[in-house]
């Protein structure tokens, strides 16, 4: 009977793939060259000295899938239960104005895989092992270019000539005509273009030939079978038209989250409608800016963001939330107040989405000091064996577990906070106070003298009359169920609050 119920337990994880089973998850994102090295193969001072020279983050640090295999109790002591990695693969060898392709996006054989990560075999072992934990794995693919094309091979004047080196789209049709994106508020330019500048451009399928269509939607379905992903993150999802997306995310069959790097809304909003979730530029914006940016917004700021949100996207309940990733400056680079990082964080962790943190935060990376742009791509991408390694007594890593231990308890018996929308309570300059039942979250990002108090409506908390409402964070009591159900919670200073009616969680 025992073996019986594992078995269900191994065959339902293995499949469970679908967005609501996405919707009670937290990511860790990471780059695949710059988590971890394999154990019999470690070399602590690649790349690290102790900040990484220019040249040499701009080429491969020596991750890999076993690196990454020995590093997920890492992951999992942090509590996430999912894990975002660099594209498979093959990637263009040779060397550019930027480096090489060491980050995985810049494809040449889409069949292959990168072998400066591993085989085939490693990238399955990842994913039966992370299975075996319950971490799901996404799978971060391109669809809408391959690798540079370096400037210096061939004349840009002879263009299109020379895609021999890519495998499969080795024909001049495969491509759309030569031209660089100048104008990112044109669609036209932004999906019939290509990425990059004169020196070395990404040169742009053509995703309006039925023979690439056919190509892509094949290739993402075996890849996905193959190596038994959970789940697609679509790099450049904004950079093909609309209508090409809905059977590329059918053909993948698991929850597909597009990367369109836009904060407005309006722009954002309708690609949801093309794939199950997009990754959530306007929020990181608005979180950027009330959390992070030396002259801080006002809480209203976020609170109108969520609200924006809403009219625009069609389910803001899956969307992906971050505060920083690969393409962005690390939040870290622009305060190290314990007090502006938690708050973020527990509104990260709480709010309606799904939260992504990007690697290193937990350790405090916080960019090159000593360069222009220092706290920006590749600045932003160093491995994590530099610094404090894979400290498990970091703050922030911590914290971080703290959060996703409350998201575990809250998957367990309370399932529908993940499928209900916060309600704003009330929102002044600095605090925002939110009801997510059974929560009460309050995030504040200036200090403030008096002590605030809010309260959520009566019923909020019905059935808990009388119950004791506890800052899950520092364990003080912050209120008290009232007999019409209705609660008030005190706000002492600018720490943020997760109040919880006790009973349902041990402190
Ligand atoms: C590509 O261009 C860069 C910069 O111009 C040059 O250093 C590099 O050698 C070129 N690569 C090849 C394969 O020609
Ligand atoms: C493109 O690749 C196919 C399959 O490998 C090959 O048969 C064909 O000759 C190649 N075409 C060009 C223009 O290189
Ligand atoms: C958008 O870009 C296309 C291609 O470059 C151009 O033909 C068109 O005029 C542009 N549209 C606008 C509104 O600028
Ligand atoms: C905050 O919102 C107000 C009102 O909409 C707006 O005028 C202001 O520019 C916003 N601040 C930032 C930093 O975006
Ligand atoms: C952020 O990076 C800049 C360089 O871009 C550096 O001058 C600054 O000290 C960094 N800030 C923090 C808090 O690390
Ligand atoms: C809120 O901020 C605005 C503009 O920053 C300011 O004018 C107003 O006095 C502030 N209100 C309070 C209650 O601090």
């Amino acid at each position: 009977m025992r073996l019986l119920s594992n078995l269900f337990l191994l065959a339902s994880i293995a499949s469970a793939s679908s967005t609501d089973q996405w919707k009670s998850r937290s990511i860790y994102q990471l780059l695949t060259d710059r988590f971890a090295q394999s154990p019999n193969n470690i070399d602590p001072s690649k790349c690290t000295s102790p900040l990484a020279p220019e040249y040499d983050i701009r080429h491969y640090c020596g991750g890999t899938y076993n690196g990454l295999i020995s590093r997920l109790d890492y992951i999992q002591d942090m509590g996430f239960d999912a894990i975002w990695i660099s594209p498979i693969t093959a990637p263009v060898e040779y060397e550019t104005v930027w480096g090489v392709g060491w980050h995985g996006y810049w494809q040449q054989d889409i069949y292959g895989v990168n072998p400066h990560f591993g085989t085939r075999q490693d990238i399955k072992d990842l994913v039966d092992e992370c299975h075996k934990r319950d971490i799901y794995v996404m799978v971060d693919i391109v669809a809408n270019h391959m690798g540079p094309y370096n400037n210096t091979v061939k004349d840009l004047a002879i263009f299109p000539t020379g895609y021999d080196w890519y495998y499969p789209f080795n024909k001049t049709e495969d491509y759309h005509n030569f031209c660089l994106i100048n104008d990112y508020t044109n669609a036209t330019e932004v999906q019939q273009c290509c990425l990059g500048g004169a020196d070395s451009w990404l040169p742009d399928l053509n995703t309006e030939n039925p023979e690439v269509v056919d190509a892509l939607n094949n290739w993402i379905h075996g890849l996905v079978e193959e190596f038994n992903f959970d789940s697609v993150r679509i790099d450049t999802f904004r950079h093909i038209r609309p209508s090409f997306w809905p059977e590329f995310v059918k053909q993948a069959g698991v929850f597909a989250i597009g990367e369109v790097a836009d904060t407005d809304a309006i722009n954002t909003g309708p690609w949801q409608d093309v794939a199950d979730s997009v990754l959530n530029f306007p929020l990181w914006d608005a979180l950027g800016k009330v959390f992070r940016d030396k002259d801080r917004a006002p809480m209203y700021n976020l609170t109108q963001q969520i609200d924006t949100n809403r009219e625009h996207f069609r389910d803001t309940l899956v969307l992906g939330n971050f505060l920083d990733n690969h393409d962005q400056p690390r939040f870290l680079n622009y305060t190290t107040d314990p007090t502006r990082i938690n708050n973020a964080l527990t509104f990260l962790m709480t709010a309606d989405g799904i939260p992504i943190l990007y690697y290193g935060t937990e350790q405090g990376f916080n960019g090159h000091p000593e360069k222009q742009y220092g706290a920006g791509d590749p600045w932003n991408r160093d491995p994590l064996w530099g610094g404090s390694g894979y400290d498990k007594t970091s703050s922030v890593y911590q914290f971080v577990s703290k959060l996703n231990k409350l998201r575990k308890m809250l998957k367990s018996n309370y399932p529908s906070f993940f499928d209900t929308l916060m309600q704003n309570i009330q929102t002044d300059n600095s605090t925002l106070t939110f009801f997510k039942n059974p929560l009460t979250i309050s995030i504040s990002n200036a200090p403030f003298e008096n002590s605030k108090s809010v309260t959520v409506p009566k019923g909020s908390y019905s059935g808990k009359e009388g119950y004791i409402l506890v800052n899950y964070l520092n364990g003080d009591h912050v209120g008290k169920v009232q007999s019409d159900g209705s609660a008030t919670i005190t706000i002492k200073d600018n720490n943020p609050v997760v109040a919880y009616p006790k009973h349902i969680c041990p402190v």
